[in-house]
């Protein structure tokens, strides 16, 4: 495959080409893409120096995958362009995630409705993803009516603006801020825009997004997303209400058993996901599993995941190796 890394030098797509070592994909050509501010630099993959080269460059070559981190506004102009010379774009921005003629694909879940014609893909936010990954499976047995998630989000989240912003505050350094106010020792109640309606957009996106991968838009959410200093993962406290009763025992099992879950729930060992040891890995981590006694059929999770992998990378890559697999690029 002739591959496009499109925000080569960014947080993700640095991830991006960590994990296509790590699996060993099909690359007989790479393409290192980031703005014009980084042309010509060299970036290392799989021990070789390969030049930063531009968007119309990258096109000219008519990749026949481009992984897409270079936000919203990028993808909007190029992922159109990059398809109509045949390339097929997996996008981790927002701009086509609710589109109606775009799918919004996490693997595991729902892989199956990717088709050749299908040029542009969305891959869903980082949080959405560690959320849909531990709800899926309990969706299809119990059939989920209503879910409240808070989550605790890491500065690696906003891009590598943040994670310097963290760095200088903790040094003692003076830098640019990606945060209107200091992220170390604080919470910030406030990760993406403001909306009308109250909300951020990142909030929006756990309610649509949830919306749309689970195909059900009964399903109610409301979310409130706070950006904590941690360098890598996000966690969240998540409660869900079902249509039907469940066995907590068996609620277990069924994580136990789904594909990139792993459950971290014994009390009396302490043990329990943390962003600490979920980072660098590609699972979603699930504990603290219980019963919610204030109303019936209802359900506390705590949920953790890599948000630059599995809520990134990780899913970015999954999709591209389905489409391999199945000859559908
Ligand atoms: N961080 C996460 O956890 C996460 C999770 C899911 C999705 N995402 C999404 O992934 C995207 C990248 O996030 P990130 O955290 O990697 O951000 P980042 O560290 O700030 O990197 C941004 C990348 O985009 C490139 N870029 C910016 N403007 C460009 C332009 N006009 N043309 C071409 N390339 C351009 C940058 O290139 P230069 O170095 O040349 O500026 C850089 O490679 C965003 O859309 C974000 O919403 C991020």
């Amino acid at each position: 495959m002739k591959v496009a890394i499109v925000g080569a030098t960014g947080l993700v797509g640095n991830v991006m080409l960590q994990i296509l070592e790590e699996r060993n994909f099909p690359v007989t050509e790479l393409l290192l893409v980031a703005s014009e501010r980084s042309v010509g630099k060299k970036i290392a993959y799989n021990g070789v120096d390969h030049e930063v080269i531009s968007l119309p460059s990258a096109i000219e070559k008519r990749p026949d995958i481009a992984l897409f981190s270079a936000g919203g506004n990028t993808s909007l102009e190029w992922a159109p362009k990059f398809a109509e010379v045949g390339t097929t774009v997996i996008d981790n921005s927002s701009a086509w995630r609710m589109d109606h003629s775009k799918k919004l694909v996490v693997p595991e879940i729902n892989a199956d409705q990717l088709t050749k014609n299908d040029k542009i893909i969305a891959n869903p936010n980082c949080s959405t993803i560690q959320m849909v990954m531990a709800l899926a499976p309990l969706h299809k047995k119990y059939k989920i009516k209503r879910i409240v998630v808070s989550t605790y989000q890491s500065v690696s989240g906003t891009g590598i603006k943040a994670v310097e912003q963290l760095e200088n505050e903790i040094t003692g350094k003076k830098g640019d801020m990606a945060y209107p106010y200091p992220i170390h020792k604080n919470a910030i109640p406030h990760c993406d825009i403001f909306e009308e309606n109250g909300y951020t957009k990142e909030e929006m996106k756990l309610v649509n997004e949830t919306q749309k991968i689970l195909d059900d838009r009964t399903i109610a959410v409301t979310a409130t997303a706070v950006r904590i200093p941690t360098a890598g993962g996000h966690s969240e406290a998540i409660n869900v209400e079902f249509e039907n009763d469940f066995n907590l025992d068996e609620i277990k099992r069924i994580l136990n058993e789904t594909d990139g879950v792993t459950v971290q729930d014994k009390l009396d060992e302490n043990l329990y996901p943390m962003p600490m040891y979920a980072n660098g890995k590609d699972d979603v981590f699930i504990g603290r599993i219980r019963r919610d006694g204030s109303q019936p059929n209802s359900l506390n999770l705590w949920v953790v995941s890599d948000n630059l992998r599995k809520g990134a990378a990780t899913n970015t890559i999954q999709i591209a190796e389905y489409l391999i697999k199945n000859a559908l690029v």
